[in-house]
């Protein structure tokens, strides 16, 4: 694993250390050099980490090739730095992989108004996976049941002794359930592994002991065993982040209480809390695809988790507490990992490991499980002010500005002024370029 951040977060640009932290006022404002001139000071990186962020294209074919199969080539999408962020009492600087405007200016600002009351706070379950195995053709389902539920040691000895490393490392199969289904093609006996995956994901371990099973539950029931799959269900492993927002920050309780209606209409509308849930998954997998997790597998195990009442409900929840300040909460699924798949393969994934300070998997999980909780409350105060087209507006009119021709200082200038006009829009663009620079203005 890469050396960590060390929570050593350096505000300090020439190599003079003022405050240990990640509130970085007008980070934005500095050029990528600059910008990347303080993560390596921040976390220690090396000259060949910095030329490695700084190239074009920083996965080699040749990695590319061995990830996955046909490949032709590579994409690149902005990898950002999310600041201010204060989890668990640690200063964290937060690598993001978005190509949506404005996500990662909202995190650092809500990560910002979230210093004052202490920061986020977070825990976590032991990270267990649910492995499920489907027996068909039971002739007495019920008793095929009884009989895996007596066999369970036997059933988690042959689990373990796939993978002993993991045992070694504390981790490996610790639990047994079986569930008897009706579904549409009839009666099935479904038994869960339940696997403490330690630093992993968990797919590879887990599918590989519910293969190992199978055999033996077939020769237990005289059944058939189809499926032999991980769930992304993952509610064993969670992830829970909580925040307290101070009144004040909210412009008093009027704000607080916009924020509370604002939530209370994702908790009685399905076509509401899948919109305010892909708000907190725009925080949790820009983070997940800097660090190279399985973001799929989040996202289903998040939308699934947050149907598991049957009816689908926010993950989050936003209340007024006794001070009358905003108080947040969030709990999902967190399968991810730090050792194998694109984590281990891909050097810029290695670099966010580092850059987060991240030592195991339940820690990246509390760091990203406090990062969907912020990017939340951005997008829910966003919208009960201004509305979030204003945030999304300034940075598109930056790039239109940009490729209107306008270089520099008159990159904002241009912006600024299509924003104040509401209207962003390239020909105006062009004509506004063409305005100011006859002006002299550069
Ligand atoms: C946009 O990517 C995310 C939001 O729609 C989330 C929300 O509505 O809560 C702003």
């Amino acid at each position: 694993m890469p050396s960590s951040c060390d929570n050593l977060i350096v505000r300090a640009f020439h190599d003079v250390i003022v405050e240990k932290t990640s509130r970085v006022p007008g980070f934005f404002k500095l050029s990528i050099a600059e910008r990347l001139e303080y993560v390596r000071k921040a976390c220690g990186l090396t000259p060949q980490e910095v030329e490695l962020l700084s190239k074009v294209g920083n996965l080699t074919l040749e990695t590319a090739d061995r990830m996955v199969e046909n490949a032709v080539g590579t994409m690149s999408y902005p990898l950002s730095i999310a600041v201010n962020f204060l989890v668990d009492g640690q200063d964290r600087l937060i690598p993001m992989v978005i190509e949506e405007p404005s996500v990662v200016a909202a995190a650092s600002n809500a990560a910002r108004i979230m210093r004052s009351k202490g920061g986020i706070t977070t825990e976590a379950t032991e990270p267990i996976m649910i492995g499920q195995v489907q027996l068909l053709d039971a002739k007495d389902p019920e008793a095929s049941k009884r009989v895996i539920l007596a066999h369970s040691e036997e059933i988690l000895k042959l689990a373990n002794d796939q993978d002993p490393f993991l045992t070694k490392l504390g981790g490996g199969a610790k639990g047994l359930e079986v569930r008897v289904l009706d579904s549409p093609t009839g009666r099935m006996v479904v038994t869960h592994l339940l696997v403490d995956v330690r630093d992993a994901m968990g797919a590879n371990a887990v599918n590989t002991m519910c293969e190992a099973v199978a055999p033996l539950i077939e020769r237990l029931t005289g059944g058939r065993v189809s499926l032999r799959i991980i769930s992304n269900l993952a509610d064993r492993r969670l992830a829970r982040a909580r925040v307290v927002v101070p009144k004040e920050e909210l412009g008093g309780e009027e704000g607080v209480n916009a924020i509370v209606e604002a939530w209370s209409f994702a908790a009685a509308d399905p076509y509401r809390a899948a919109t305010h849930n892909k708000g907190i998954m725009n925080g949790v997998i820009a983070v997940a695809l800097a660090t190279g997790q399985d973001h799929r597998a989040l996202e289903a195990g998040a939308h699934a988790y947050a149907a598991r009442t049957g009816r689908y409900l926010p993950l989050s929840t936003w209340q007024r507490n006794q001070d009358g300040d905003l108080l947040g909460t969030l709990e999902m699924p967190m399968a991810v990992g730090l050792v194998g798949g694109a984590t281990k393969v891909h050097p810029v994934a290695q670099l966010s490991v580092k850059i987060l300070g991240v030592r195991t998997a339940t820690e990246l999980g509390r760091v990203l499980v406090a990062v969907g909780l912020a990017q939340n409350f951005a997008a829910l105060r966003a919208l009960t002010k201004e509305g979030i087209q204003l945030g999304h507006m300034r940075l598109h009119a930056r790039n239109l500005a940009s490729a209107a021709g306008a270089e520099g200082e008159l990159i904002d200038k241009v912006a600024e002024a299509m924003v104040r006009e509401r209207m962003v829009r390239f020909d105006r663009a062009k004509e506004l370029v063409e305005e100011l620079r006859s002006r002299g203005e550069k």
